[in-house]
């Protein structure tokens, strides 16, 4: 059944909201610079058109259950942020995915972000493991998911190639919180 419910997160840095139809033209701004696309997978075009904008929103417009976020910084769709569900035996796995507009970096919009749809991602959907792929060299990301939280889990080695260069991938991943009794054991004081 369709959950009606979008949420919405104001943090310190920018606003996380649903995208909608008249994002098109600060996504294609902002998502239109090669410093971003070669960090992410060929899927996220570089050249990025309107016509590319539109093709995102329009998947993304009216969607069974909210996976996907706009990051708005002084009101413009400036990066975007979400979880992609998995399947079968992954299903308690999700994966998060994001990117920012190049003139918004270094001022930890990121960090805040990642920690929230991560603390979104376990409640709202019970995930038991949320992770993220980061291609050899993205230091920034690599950053952002450390102070997130995320611990490495594993090197893919020589399992992304991008721009005719093929790389390790870096797994970074955290699992949810424990809950209720489990939690209390597992903060008990040890005699
Ligand atoms: C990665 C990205 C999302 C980071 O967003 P951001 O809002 O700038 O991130 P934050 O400001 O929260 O944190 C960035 C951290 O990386 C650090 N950093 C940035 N570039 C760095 C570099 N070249 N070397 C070392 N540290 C670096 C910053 O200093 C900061 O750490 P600090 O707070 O300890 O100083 C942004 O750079 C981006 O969109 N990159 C292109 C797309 C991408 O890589 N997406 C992720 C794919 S896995």
């Amino acid at each position: 059944m369709k959950d009606l419910s979008n949420v919405r997160f104001s943090l310190r840095r920018c606003e996380l909201r649903e995208w909608r139809k008249d994002d098109e033209r600060s996504l294609q701004a902002h998502a239109d610079n090669p410093n971003v696309a070669c960090w992410l997978r060929d899927q996220f075009p570089q050249p990025y058109t309107l016509d590319d904008a539109r093709i995102w929103l329009a998947r993304n417009l009216d969607v069974p259950k909210q996976s996907q976020f706009a990051i708005v910084i002084d009101g413009e769709a400036a990066g975007g942020i979400g979880l992609y569900f998995q399947s079968d035996i992954f299903r308690r796995s999700a994966e998060i995915g994001y990117w920012l507009g190049e003139k918004h970096w270094g001022r930890g919009v990121m960090t805040e972000a990642v920690v929230q749809v991560t603390r979104f991602g376990f409640e709202r959907y019970g995930f038991a493991h949320i992770f993220a792929g980061v291609f050899e060299g993205n230091t920034a990301s690599v950053r952002v998911l450390e102070k997130a939280g995320y611990q490495l889990e594993g090197r893919l080695r020589k399992h992304v190639t991008k721009r005719g260069v093929t790389m390790d991938d870096l797994i970074y991943g955290t699992t949810a919180p424990l809950q209720g009794a489990a939690a209390g054991a597992a903060n008990a004081d040890i005699p």
